[in-house]
Protein backbone atom coordinates (compact mmCIF):
# COMPACT_ATOMS: atom_id res chain seq x y z
CA UNK A 1 0.00 0.00 0.00
CA UNK A 2 1.01 3.56 -0.72
CA UNK A 3 1.12 4.49 2.48
CA UNK A 4 1.55 8.16 2.49
CA UNK A 5 -0.89 8.64 -0.10
CA UNK A 6 -3.54 6.96 1.89
CA UNK A 7 -2.96 9.12 4.66
CA UNK A 8 -2.80 12.26 2.88
CA UNK A 9 -5.50 11.53 1.05
CA UNK A 10 -7.62 10.30 3.99
CA UNK A 11 -6.43 14.14 6.04
CA UNK A 12 -7.53 16.27 2.70
CA UNK A 13 -11.05 14.11 2.55
CA UNK A 14 -11.70 14.65 6.18
CA UNK A 15 -11.06 18.10 6.11
CA UNK A 16 -12.05 18.77 2.88
CA UNK A 17 -9.17 20.63 1.81
CA UNK A 18 -5.62 20.02 0.38
CA UNK A 19 -2.97 20.00 2.90
CA UNK A 20 0.84 19.32 2.36
CA UNK A 21 1.99 15.75 4.12
CA UNK A 22 6.08 15.51 5.43
CA UNK A 23 7.77 12.62 6.08
CA UNK A 24 9.79 14.15 9.26
CA UNK A 25 13.79 12.77 9.47
CA UNK A 26 13.46 12.44 13.34
CA UNK A 27 10.14 10.18 13.55
CA UNK A 28 10.87 10.52 17.12
CA UNK A 29 7.48 12.82 17.01
CA UNK A 30 5.41 11.03 14.36
CA UNK A 31 5.49 8.96 11.15
CA UNK A 32 3.89 12.05 9.52
CA UNK A 33 3.61 15.56 9.84
CA UNK A 34 0.99 17.57 8.10
CA UNK A 35 0.87 21.98 7.53
CA UNK A 36 -3.15 20.99 7.36
CA UNK A 37 -3.65 23.80 9.77
CA UNK A 38 -1.80 26.45 8.39
CA UNK A 39 -3.41 25.89 5.26
CA UNK A 40 -6.54 26.03 6.78
CA UNK A 41 -5.68 29.25 8.82
CA UNK A 42 -4.76 30.92 5.46
CA UNK A 43 -8.20 29.72 3.48
CA UNK A 44 -10.29 30.62 7.39
CA UNK A 45 -8.18 33.77 8.01
CA UNK A 46 -7.87 32.40 11.40
CA UNK A 47 -4.72 31.61 13.53
CA UNK A 48 -3.04 28.46 12.90
CA UNK A 49 -2.44 27.31 16.13
CA UNK A 50 -5.33 28.12 17.20
CA UNK A 51 -7.01 26.04 14.24
CA UNK A 52 -4.34 23.20 14.94
CA UNK A 53 -6.23 22.84 18.18
CA UNK A 54 -9.52 22.55 16.18
CA UNK A 55 -8.94 20.27 13.58
CA UNK A 56 -6.68 17.86 16.13
CA UNK A 57 -9.86 15.96 17.25
CA UNK A 58 -10.53 15.51 13.62
CA UNK A 59 -7.27 14.04 13.06
CA UNK A 60 -7.61 11.45 16.11
CA UNK A 61 -10.57 9.71 14.67
CA UNK A 62 -8.46 8.59 11.65
CA UNK A 63 -8.74 4.65 11.81
CA UNK A 64 -4.92 4.80 11.75
CA UNK A 65 -3.75 7.50 13.95
CA UNK A 66 -2.21 6.34 17.16
CA UNK A 67 -1.57 10.15 18.51
CA UNK A 68 -1.29 13.27 17.28
CA UNK A 69 0.33 16.56 18.58
CA UNK A 70 0.70 20.01 17.88
CA UNK A 71 4.26 21.06 17.29
CA UNK A 72 5.68 24.55 16.27
CA UNK A 73 3.60 27.24 14.93
CA UNK A 74 0.70 24.88 13.80
CA UNK A 75 2.17 21.43 12.19
CA UNK A 76 0.55 18.20 12.92
CA UNK A 77 2.51 15.25 14.21
CA UNK A 78 1.11 12.10 13.29
CA UNK A 79 1.92 8.36 14.61
CA UNK A 80 0.48 5.78 13.11
CA UNK A 81 -0.99 2.94 15.05
CA UNK A 82 0.57 -0.34 14.85
CA UNK A 83 -1.99 -2.99 14.18
CA UNK A 84 -2.68 -0.34 11.21
CA UNK A 85 0.76 -0.99 10.15
CA UNK A 86 0.90 -4.88 10.42
CA UNK A 87 -2.63 -4.85 8.74
CA UNK A 88 -1.51 -3.13 5.82
CA UNK A 89 2.31 -4.20 5.04
CA UNK A 90 2.95 -6.02 2.52
CA UNK A 91 5.52 -6.78 -0.44
CA UNK A 92 4.92 -4.63 -3.65
CA UNK A 93 3.28 -6.06 -6.74
CA UNK A 94 3.24 -4.78 -10.18
CA UNK A 95 0.39 -2.32 -11.00
CA UNK A 96 -2.72 -3.20 -13.20
CA UNK A 97 -2.72 -0.34 -14.79
CA UNK A 98 -6.30 0.41 -16.28
CA UNK A 99 -5.30 2.94 -19.08
CA UNK A 100 -1.72 1.92 -19.90
CA UNK A 101 0.08 3.57 -22.32
CA UNK A 102 2.20 2.35 -25.41
CA UNK A 103 5.80 3.58 -24.76
CA UNK A 104 8.85 3.62 -27.09
CA UNK A 105 12.37 3.88 -25.36
CA UNK A 106 14.94 4.75 -27.09
CA UNK A 107 18.27 4.11 -25.21
CA UNK A 108 21.37 2.02 -25.70
CA UNK A 109 21.84 2.55 -29.52
CA UNK A 110 24.94 1.59 -29.99
CA UNK A 111 27.21 1.61 -33.49
CA UNK A 112 27.49 -0.65 -35.85
CA UNK A 113 31.19 -1.88 -35.66
CA UNK A 114 32.66 0.20 -33.13
CA UNK A 115 32.97 -1.25 -29.34
CA UNK A 116 30.31 -0.23 -26.61
CA UNK A 117 32.21 2.17 -24.73
CA UNK A 118 31.72 3.75 -21.25
CA UNK A 119 29.27 6.23 -23.13
CA UNK A 120 27.12 4.03 -23.22
CA UNK A 121 26.99 2.41 -20.19
CA UNK A 122 24.33 5.10 -18.33
CA UNK A 123 22.04 4.59 -21.48
CA UNK A 124 22.07 1.19 -20.80
CA UNK A 125 21.53 0.89 -17.64
CA UNK A 126 19.28 3.57 -16.71
CA UNK A 127 17.32 2.99 -19.85
CA UNK A 128 16.81 -0.62 -18.49
CA UNK A 129 15.89 0.45 -15.54
CA UNK A 130 13.69 2.85 -16.47
CA UNK A 131 11.96 0.22 -19.26
CA UNK A 132 11.41 -2.10 -16.00
CA UNK A 133 9.86 0.74 -14.11
CA UNK A 134 7.42 2.11 -16.44
CA UNK A 135 6.69 -1.94 -16.87
CA UNK A 136 6.07 -2.13 -13.26
CA UNK A 137 3.54 0.61 -13.62
CA UNK A 138 1.78 -1.56 -16.03
CA UNK A 139 2.56 0.23 -19.08
CA UNK A 140 3.52 -1.40 -22.43
CA UNK A 141 7.36 -0.45 -23.07
CA UNK A 142 8.74 -1.26 -26.72
CA UNK A 143 12.55 -0.78 -26.64
CA UNK A 144 14.10 0.31 -29.32
CA UNK A 145 18.18 -0.17 -29.91
CA UNK A 146 18.34 2.83 -32.62
CA UNK A 147 21.82 1.68 -33.81
CA UNK A 148 24.00 3.82 -36.39
CA UNK A 149 24.00 1.38 -38.74
CA UNK A 150 23.71 3.53 -42.09
CA UNK A 151 25.78 6.90 -41.51
CA UNK A 152 29.14 7.85 -42.15
CA UNK A 153 30.69 5.42 -39.96
CA UNK A 154 29.88 2.55 -42.13
CA UNK A 155 31.30 4.43 -44.85
CA UNK A 156 34.52 4.94 -42.82
CA UNK A 157 34.29 1.11 -42.18
CA UNK A 158 34.23 0.60 -45.65
CA UNK A 159 36.09 2.74 -46.96
CA UNK A 160 38.86 0.84 -44.39
CA UNK A 161 37.96 -2.51 -45.66
CA UNK A 162 38.92 -1.09 -49.01
CA UNK A 163 42.29 0.06 -48.27
CA UNK A 164 43.56 -3.01 -46.44
CA UNK A 165 41.77 -5.56 -48.87
CA UNK A 166 41.78 -3.66 -52.23
CA UNK A 167 41.53 -6.99 -54.11
CA UNK A 168 38.44 -8.27 -52.15
CA UNK A 169 35.37 -9.12 -54.80
CA UNK A 170 33.20 -5.93 -52.73
CA UNK A 171 35.26 -3.91 -54.68
CA UNK A 172 35.63 -4.85 -58.30
CA UNK A 173 32.88 -4.07 -60.78
CA UNK A 174 31.94 -7.37 -61.54
CA UNK A 175 31.17 -8.52 -57.68
CA UNK A 176 28.79 -11.18 -57.85
CA UNK A 177 26.63 -11.21 -54.85
CA UNK A 178 26.12 -15.06 -55.30
CA UNK A 179 29.58 -15.70 -54.75
CA UNK A 180 30.53 -17.92 -51.43
CA UNK A 181 31.36 -15.07 -49.49
CA UNK A 182 32.35 -17.22 -46.31
CA UNK A 183 36.23 -16.12 -46.18
CA UNK A 184 35.23 -12.82 -45.76
CA UNK A 185 35.10 -12.38 -42.04
CA UNK A 186 36.22 -10.44 -39.03
CA UNK A 187 36.57 -11.20 -35.52
CA UNK A 188 34.64 -8.56 -33.07
CA UNK A 189 37.82 -7.38 -31.80
CA UNK A 190 39.22 -6.83 -35.52
CA UNK A 191 35.93 -5.33 -36.61
CA UNK A 192 36.19 -2.70 -33.46
CA UNK A 193 39.59 -1.41 -34.51
CA UNK A 194 38.73 -0.18 -38.35
CA UNK A 195 36.25 2.82 -37.48
CA UNK A 196 39.32 4.37 -34.80
CA UNK A 197 42.31 3.87 -37.34
CA UNK A 198 39.81 4.98 -40.23
CA UNK A 199 38.54 7.94 -38.32
CA UNK A 200 42.04 9.14 -37.50
CA UNK A 201 43.44 8.63 -40.69
CA UNK A 202 40.20 10.74 -42.42
CA UNK A 203 40.78 13.62 -40.69
CA UNK A 204 44.46 14.28 -41.82
CA UNK A 205 43.81 12.48 -45.68
CA UNK A 206 40.98 14.57 -47.68
CA UNK A 207 41.05 12.19 -50.18
CA UNK A 208 40.44 9.24 -48.09
CA UNK A 209 37.81 11.34 -46.07
CA UNK A 210 36.15 12.15 -49.65
CA UNK A 211 36.00 8.53 -50.53
CA UNK A 212 34.21 7.95 -46.92
CA UNK A 213 31.35 10.47 -47.92
CA UNK A 214 31.48 8.33 -51.57
CA UNK A 215 31.26 5.65 -49.95
CA UNK A 216 28.27 6.14 -47.93
CA UNK A 217 25.85 7.79 -50.23
CA UNK A 218 26.30 4.70 -52.62
CA UNK A 219 26.20 1.59 -49.07
CA UNK A 220 23.00 3.94 -49.14
CA UNK A 221 22.31 3.78 -52.56
CA UNK A 222 22.06 0.06 -52.86
CA UNK A 223 25.88 -0.46 -54.00
CA UNK A 224 25.66 -4.16 -53.76
CA UNK A 225 29.43 -5.11 -52.68
CA UNK A 226 28.98 -2.48 -50.04
CA UNK A 227 26.01 -3.71 -48.97
CA UNK A 228 27.22 -7.38 -49.02
CA UNK A 229 29.90 -6.30 -46.91
CA UNK A 230 27.69 -4.28 -44.55
CA UNK A 231 25.56 -7.71 -44.60
CA UNK A 232 28.86 -9.51 -42.99
CA UNK A 233 29.80 -7.19 -40.20
CA UNK A 234 27.14 -6.52 -39.12
CA UNK A 235 25.62 -9.76 -37.46
CA UNK A 236 29.35 -9.81 -35.97
CA UNK A 237 29.17 -6.33 -34.70
CA UNK A 238 25.16 -7.64 -33.36
CA UNK A 239 26.39 -10.25 -31.71
CA UNK A 240 29.04 -8.26 -29.24
CA UNK A 241 26.53 -5.87 -28.48
CA UNK A 242 24.19 -8.83 -27.09
CA UNK A 243 27.11 -10.21 -25.15
CA UNK A 244 27.76 -7.56 -23.08
CA UNK A 245 23.92 -6.58 -22.83
CA UNK A 246 23.49 -9.99 -21.61
CA UNK A 247 26.98 -9.79 -18.88
CA UNK A 248 25.24 -6.61 -17.96
CA UNK A 249 21.94 -8.24 -17.15
CA UNK A 250 19.78 -6.05 -19.16
CA UNK A 251 16.61 -6.94 -21.05
CA UNK A 252 16.89 -7.85 -24.42
CA UNK A 253 16.30 -4.99 -26.48
CA UNK A 254 12.19 -5.56 -28.45
CA UNK A 255 13.61 -4.27 -31.63
CA UNK A 256 17.68 -3.99 -32.82
CA UNK A 257 16.58 -1.11 -35.36
CA UNK A 258 18.50 1.43 -35.88
CA UNK A 259 19.02 3.88 -38.77
CA UNK A 260 19.07 1.31 -41.96
CA UNK A 261 15.82 0.39 -40.91
CA UNK A 262 14.32 4.28 -40.31
CA UNK A 263 15.47 5.21 -44.11
CA UNK A 264 12.87 2.57 -45.47
CA UNK A 265 10.76 5.13 -44.90
CA UNK A 266 12.66 7.96 -46.61
CA UNK A 267 10.44 8.64 -49.32
CA UNK A 268 6.79 9.48 -47.30
CA UNK A 269 8.86 12.03 -44.80
CA UNK A 270 10.37 13.32 -47.60
CA UNK A 271 6.92 13.55 -49.35
CA UNK A 272 5.60 15.27 -46.15
CA UNK A 273 8.35 17.52 -45.74
CA UNK A 274 7.79 18.92 -50.01
CA UNK A 275 4.36 19.04 -48.71
CA UNK A 276 4.48 21.39 -46.21
CA UNK A 277 7.56 23.16 -48.14
CA UNK A 278 9.39 22.54 -45.43
CA UNK A 279 12.41 21.45 -47.24
CA UNK A 280 14.86 24.20 -48.59
CA UNK A 281 18.17 23.78 -51.00
CA UNK A 282 21.65 25.07 -49.53
CA UNK A 283 24.17 24.32 -51.30
CA UNK A 284 23.53 21.19 -52.91
CA UNK A 285 22.25 19.95 -49.64
CA UNK A 286 18.48 20.13 -48.60
CA UNK A 287 17.81 21.33 -45.16
CA UNK A 288 15.10 22.13 -42.89
CA UNK A 289 14.93 25.28 -40.80
CA UNK A 290 13.93 24.92 -37.60
CA UNK A 291 14.41 28.53 -35.79
CA UNK A 292 12.17 30.07 -34.29
CA UNK A 293 11.89 34.19 -34.09
CA UNK A 294 11.70 33.68 -30.42
CA UNK A 295 15.22 31.85 -30.41
CA UNK A 296 17.70 33.53 -28.19
CA UNK A 297 20.05 30.47 -28.29
CA UNK A 298 21.48 29.28 -31.72
CA UNK A 299 19.38 26.71 -33.60
CA UNK A 300 21.10 25.41 -36.97
CA UNK A 301 18.92 23.85 -39.43
CA UNK A 302 18.59 20.35 -40.17
CA UNK A 303 20.16 18.55 -42.59
CA UNK A 304 18.04 16.25 -44.65
CA UNK A 305 20.31 15.21 -47.40
CA UNK A 306 23.41 16.15 -47.50
CA UNK A 307 25.23 17.63 -51.04
CA UNK A 308 26.18 13.46 -51.82
CA UNK A 309 22.87 13.14 -51.41
CA UNK A 310 23.44 11.00 -48.20
CA UNK A 311 20.91 10.53 -45.36
CA UNK A 312 21.89 11.88 -42.23
CA UNK A 313 21.60 11.31 -38.37
CA UNK A 314 19.07 13.73 -37.96
CA UNK A 315 16.91 12.73 -41.00
CA UNK A 316 16.95 9.21 -40.31
CA UNK A 317 15.55 10.22 -36.97
CA UNK A 318 12.50 11.99 -38.48
CA UNK A 319 11.65 8.46 -40.43
CA UNK A 320 12.11 6.64 -37.02
CA UNK A 321 9.33 8.63 -35.90
CA UNK A 322 7.71 7.68 -38.75
CA UNK A 323 8.21 4.28 -38.80
CA UNK A 324 7.32 4.13 -35.18
CA UNK A 325 4.05 5.67 -35.62
CA UNK A 326 3.31 3.73 -38.10
CA UNK A 327 3.79 0.17 -36.29
CA UNK A 328 3.86 0.44 -32.59
CA UNK A 329 1.43 3.60 -32.61
CA UNK A 330 3.12 4.97 -29.37
CA UNK A 331 1.27 7.44 -27.11
CA UNK A 332 5.20 8.90 -26.02
CA UNK A 333 8.32 8.30 -27.29
CA UNK A 334 11.16 8.74 -24.85
CA UNK A 335 14.95 8.68 -25.85
CA UNK A 336 17.70 8.59 -23.34
CA UNK A 337 21.00 9.89 -24.13
CA UNK A 338 23.98 11.92 -23.61
CA UNK A 339 22.86 15.30 -22.85
CA UNK A 340 25.12 16.90 -25.47
CA UNK A 341 22.42 15.62 -27.90
CA UNK A 342 19.92 17.80 -26.36
CA UNK A 343 19.85 20.56 -29.48
CA UNK A 344 19.49 17.30 -32.05
CA UNK A 345 16.25 16.27 -30.23
CA UNK A 346 15.34 19.59 -29.71
CA UNK A 347 15.70 19.79 -33.89
CA UNK A 348 13.89 16.69 -34.17
CA UNK A 349 10.88 17.65 -32.09
CA UNK A 350 10.24 20.70 -34.13
CA UNK A 351 10.24 18.88 -37.37
CA UNK A 352 7.50 16.50 -35.60
CA UNK A 353 5.57 19.97 -34.49
CA UNK A 354 6.02 21.60 -38.17
CA UNK A 355 4.99 18.67 -40.04
CA UNK A 356 2.50 17.05 -37.54
CA UNK A 357 4.19 14.13 -37.63
CA UNK A 358 4.19 13.44 -33.62
CA UNK A 359 2.33 15.35 -31.04
CA UNK A 360 5.65 17.11 -29.37
CA UNK A 361 3.99 16.76 -25.78
CA UNK A 362 4.64 13.05 -26.11
CA UNK A 363 8.55 13.53 -27.23
CA UNK A 364 11.06 13.06 -24.42
CA UNK A 365 14.57 13.48 -24.11
CA UNK A 366 16.23 12.42 -21.32
CA UNK A 367 20.14 13.85 -21.47
CA UNK A 368 22.55 12.10 -19.13
CA UNK A 369 25.83 12.92 -17.63
CA UNK A 370 29.31 12.10 -18.25
CA UNK A 371 31.13 9.75 -16.71
CA UNK A 372 34.61 11.15 -15.58
CA UNK A 373 37.82 9.71 -14.00
CA UNK A 374 39.17 11.07 -10.60
CA UNK A 375 40.87 13.55 -13.02
CA UNK A 376 37.01 15.49 -13.55
CA UNK A 377 37.83 14.39 -17.23
CA UNK A 378 36.15 11.59 -19.11
CA UNK A 379 37.09 8.45 -17.20
CA UNK A 380 40.08 7.01 -19.42
CA UNK A 381 41.81 3.35 -19.30
CA UNK A 382 45.10 3.08 -17.70
CA UNK A 383 46.95 3.13 -21.11
CA UNK A 384 44.82 6.89 -21.97
CA UNK A 385 41.93 5.67 -24.38
CA UNK A 386 38.32 5.87 -23.82
CA UNK A 387 37.71 3.35 -21.94
CA UNK A 388 35.26 0.12 -23.62
CA UNK A 389 32.36 -1.17 -21.63
CA UNK A 390 34.02 -4.52 -21.49
CA UNK A 391 36.95 -2.70 -19.89
CA UNK A 392 35.19 -1.38 -17.54
CA UNK A 393 33.55 -4.68 -16.17
CA UNK A 394 36.54 -6.52 -16.27
CA UNK A 395 37.94 -3.34 -14.55
CA UNK A 396 35.27 -3.83 -11.59
CA UNK A 397 35.48 -7.63 -11.50
CA UNK A 398 39.43 -7.43 -10.72
CA UNK A 399 38.42 -4.42 -7.90
CA UNK A 400 35.78 -7.20 -6.31
CA UNK A 401 38.43 -10.21 -6.32
CA UNK A 402 40.85 -8.23 -4.67
CA UNK A 403 38.41 -7.30 -2.19
CA UNK A 404 36.76 -10.65 -1.54
CA UNK A 405 40.35 -11.89 -0.88
CA UNK A 406 41.35 -9.12 1.01
CA UNK A 407 38.28 -10.53 3.13
CA UNK A 408 39.14 -13.56 3.00
CA UNK A 409 36.07 -14.64 1.38
CA UNK A 410 36.02 -17.80 -0.77
CA UNK A 411 33.76 -16.72 -3.44
CA UNK A 412 33.49 -18.32 -7.24
CA UNK A 413 34.01 -16.75 -10.45
CA UNK A 414 30.09 -16.26 -11.29
CA UNK A 415 29.55 -14.53 -8.04
CA UNK A 416 32.59 -12.48 -8.80
CA UNK A 417 31.14 -11.70 -11.71
CA UNK A 418 27.54 -11.00 -10.13
CA UNK A 419 28.80 -8.83 -7.56
CA UNK A 420 31.15 -6.56 -9.88
CA UNK A 421 28.36 -5.97 -11.97
CA UNK A 422 26.13 -5.10 -9.51
CA UNK A 423 28.48 -2.74 -8.15
CA UNK A 424 29.00 -1.02 -11.21
CA UNK A 425 25.10 -0.74 -12.12
CA UNK A 426 24.11 0.59 -8.65
CA UNK A 427 26.63 3.44 -9.04
CA UNK A 428 25.28 4.30 -11.74
CA UNK A 429 21.88 4.26 -11.01
CA UNK A 430 22.25 6.12 -7.58
CA UNK A 431 23.62 9.38 -9.21
CA UNK A 432 21.28 11.77 -10.63
CA UNK A 433 20.95 10.86 -14.01
CA UNK A 434 21.06 14.34 -15.27
CA UNK A 435 24.79 15.18 -13.42
CA UNK A 436 28.28 14.01 -14.32
CA UNK A 437 30.06 11.52 -11.93
CA UNK A 438 32.96 10.45 -11.06
CA UNK A 439 33.68 6.90 -11.28
CA UNK A 440 35.58 5.23 -8.95
CA UNK A 441 36.40 1.32 -9.23
CA UNK A 442 37.35 0.82 -5.61
CA UNK A 443 34.46 2.84 -3.78
CA UNK A 444 31.77 1.25 -5.78
CA UNK A 445 32.67 -1.89 -5.07
CA UNK A 446 33.20 -1.88 -1.56
CA UNK A 447 30.72 -3.93 0.74
CA UNK A 448 29.58 -1.57 2.87
CA UNK A 449 27.93 1.76 1.90
CA UNK A 450 26.08 3.08 -0.81
CA UNK A 451 27.31 0.16 -3.08
CA UNK A 452 26.03 -2.61 -5.17
CA UNK A 453 27.83 -5.35 -3.05
CA UNK A 454 25.48 -3.94 -0.07
CA UNK A 455 22.66 -3.99 -1.12
CA UNK A 456 23.61 -7.73 -2.60
CA UNK A 457 25.00 -8.24 0.68
CA UNK A 458 21.61 -8.10 2.91
CA UNK A 459 19.98 -9.75 0.23
CA UNK A 460 21.82 -12.69 0.62
CA UNK A 461 21.42 -12.12 4.55
CA UNK A 462 18.08 -12.55 4.73
CA UNK A 463 17.82 -15.30 1.80
CA UNK A 464 19.88 -16.94 4.44
CA UNK A 465 17.66 -16.79 7.78
CA UNK A 466 14.51 -17.49 5.47
CA UNK A 467 16.21 -20.58 4.53
CA UNK A 468 17.52 -21.67 7.82
CA UNK A 469 13.77 -20.83 9.47
CA UNK A 470 11.50 -23.85 10.63
CA UNK A 471 8.58 -21.92 11.61
CA UNK A 472 6.11 -19.94 9.18
CA UNK A 473 5.95 -16.55 8.44
CA UNK A 474 2.57 -15.08 10.20
CA UNK A 475 2.54 -11.51 11.46
CA UNK A 476 1.15 -11.77 14.79
CA UNK A 477 -0.45 -8.42 16.95
CA UNK A 478 2.17 -7.05 19.26
CA UNK A 479 4.30 -3.54 19.93
CA UNK A 480 6.35 -2.65 17.69
CA UNK A 481 9.93 -2.23 18.45
CA UNK A 482 11.61 0.96 16.99
CA UNK A 483 13.59 -1.20 14.23
CA UNK A 484 10.58 -3.22 13.11
CA UNK A 485 8.18 -0.30 12.57
CA UNK A 486 10.88 1.78 10.72
CA UNK A 487 11.29 -1.35 8.27
CA UNK A 488 7.83 -1.58 7.63
CA UNK A 489 7.14 1.93 7.28
CA UNK A 490 9.75 1.89 4.40
CA UNK A 491 8.41 -1.04 2.85
CA UNK A 492 4.99 0.92 2.94
CA UNK A 493 7.20 3.67 1.26
CA UNK A 494 7.79 1.26 -1.43
CA UNK A 495 4.52 2.54 -3.96
CA UNK A 496 5.36 6.29 -3.21
CA UNK A 497 8.61 5.43 -4.13
CA UNK A 498 8.45 4.23 -7.35
CA UNK A 499 5.22 6.74 -8.72
CA UNK A 500 7.98 9.42 -7.94
CA UNK A 501 10.54 7.37 -9.82
CA UNK A 502 8.31 6.81 -12.85
CA UNK A 503 6.86 10.44 -12.75
CA UNK A 504 10.56 11.89 -12.43
CA UNK A 505 12.14 9.55 -14.70
CA UNK A 506 14.38 9.59 -11.63
CA UNK A 507 16.45 6.05 -11.39
CA UNK A 508 18.15 7.34 -8.36
CA UNK A 509 15.09 7.34 -6.39
CA UNK A 510 15.19 3.37 -6.55
CA UNK A 511 18.63 3.32 -5.88
CA UNK A 512 18.61 4.81 -3.12
CA UNK A 513 15.39 3.41 -1.93
CA UNK A 514 17.33 0.45 -2.03
CA UNK A 515 19.89 1.40 0.22
CA UNK A 516 17.83 3.07 2.91
CA UNK A 517 16.08 -0.43 2.93
CA UNK A 518 18.82 -1.94 3.53
CA UNK A 519 20.44 0.09 5.91
CA UNK A 520 16.56 -0.41 8.20
CA UNK A 521 17.08 -4.47 7.10
CA UNK A 522 20.76 -4.16 8.93
CA UNK A 523 19.33 -2.45 11.85
CA UNK A 524 16.61 -4.73 12.24
CA UNK A 525 18.58 -7.66 11.69
CA UNK A 526 20.81 -6.40 14.80
CA UNK A 527 18.52 -5.46 17.26
CA UNK A 528 15.31 -8.04 16.81
CA UNK A 529 17.07 -11.10 17.08
CA UNK A 530 14.42 -13.74 14.41
CA UNK A 531 15.46 -17.16 15.40
CA UNK A 532 17.22 -17.24 18.31
CA UNK A 533 16.09 -20.05 20.90
CA UNK A 534 14.88 -17.81 23.73
CA UNK A 535 12.63 -15.61 21.08
CA UNK A 536 9.29 -16.89 21.38
CA UNK A 537 6.88 -18.64 19.06
CA UNK A 538 4.74 -15.71 18.10
CA UNK A 539 8.07 -13.50 17.94
CA UNK A 540 9.43 -15.79 15.61
CA UNK A 541 6.76 -15.81 13.20
CA UNK A 542 6.67 -12.17 13.43
CA UNK A 543 9.85 -11.35 12.79
CA UNK A 544 10.08 -13.75 10.16
CA UNK A 545 7.52 -12.38 8.09
CA UNK A 546 8.64 -8.76 8.37
CA UNK A 547 12.07 -10.79 7.29
CA UNK A 548 9.77 -11.97 4.37
CA UNK A 549 8.17 -8.74 3.42
CA UNK A 550 11.57 -7.50 3.21
CA UNK A 551 13.18 -9.55 1.28
CA UNK A 552 10.44 -9.52 -0.91
CA UNK A 553 10.69 -5.87 -1.27
CA UNK A 554 14.46 -5.09 -1.84
CA UNK A 555 14.21 -8.52 -4.45
CA UNK A 556 11.69 -5.71 -5.84
CA UNK A 557 14.21 -2.96 -6.07
CA UNK A 558 16.93 -5.26 -7.36
CA UNK A 559 14.62 -6.10 -10.03
CA UNK A 560 14.18 -3.20 -11.07
CA UNK A 561 17.82 -2.09 -11.50
CA UNK A 562 18.36 -5.36 -13.39
CA UNK A 563 21.00 -6.85 -10.15
CA UNK A 564 21.07 -10.54 -9.77
CA UNK A 565 21.24 -11.53 -6.18
CA UNK A 566 24.06 -14.52 -6.02
CA UNK A 567 23.04 -17.83 -3.34
CA UNK A 568 26.22 -16.67 -0.74
CA UNK A 569 28.62 -13.90 -0.65
N1 LIG B 1 23.84 5.93 -31.97
C1 LIG B 1 23.79 7.23 -31.42
C2 LIG B 1 25.07 7.55 -30.67
O1 LIG B 1 25.82 6.67 -30.27
C3 LIG B 1 22.65 7.42 -30.43
C4 LIG B 1 21.28 7.27 -30.99
C5 LIG B 1 20.23 7.73 -30.03
N2 LIG B 1 18.91 7.52 -30.53
C6 LIG B 1 18.34 8.21 -31.51
N3 LIG B 1 17.15 7.89 -31.89
N4 LIG B 1 18.98 9.21 -32.07
O2 LIG B 1 25.36 8.72 -30.48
Amino acid sequence: MNLYKYVSDAINEKLGFAANLEIPRNREFGDFSTNAAMVGAKLAHKNPRELAGEILPKIQELDFVDAATIAGPGFINIKIRDDFILKNATAPAPYKNETPLVIDMDYGAYNVAKSLHIGHLRTSIVGDTLNRIFRFMGHKTISYNHMGDWGRSMGMVIAWIKRIHPDWPFFQNNFDANMDLSKYTFSPSELNTFYPQASALAKQDEKFMDDVHTITAELQRGHPGYNALYNIFMPISLKSMHDTIHKLNILPFDNDLGEKNAALYEAPVEKLLREKNLLVESDGAEIVVVKRDTDTAPMPPVMFHNSRGATTYDATDIMAIYYRKLTDNPNKIIYLTDSRQSLHFEQLFRIAELTGLFDTKNLEHIGYGTINGADGKPFKTRSGNAADLDDIIQIATDAVRARASENNKELDDDTIDTIAIAALKFNDLIHDLRSDYIFDPDSVTSFEGKTGPYVLYTAVRLNSVLKRATNTPKLNNHILLPDERNLLMTIMDFDRTIQSAYENRATDMIANYAYNLCQLINAFYHSCPILRDDIDDDTKQSRLYITKIARDTLVTTTDLMGLKIPDKM
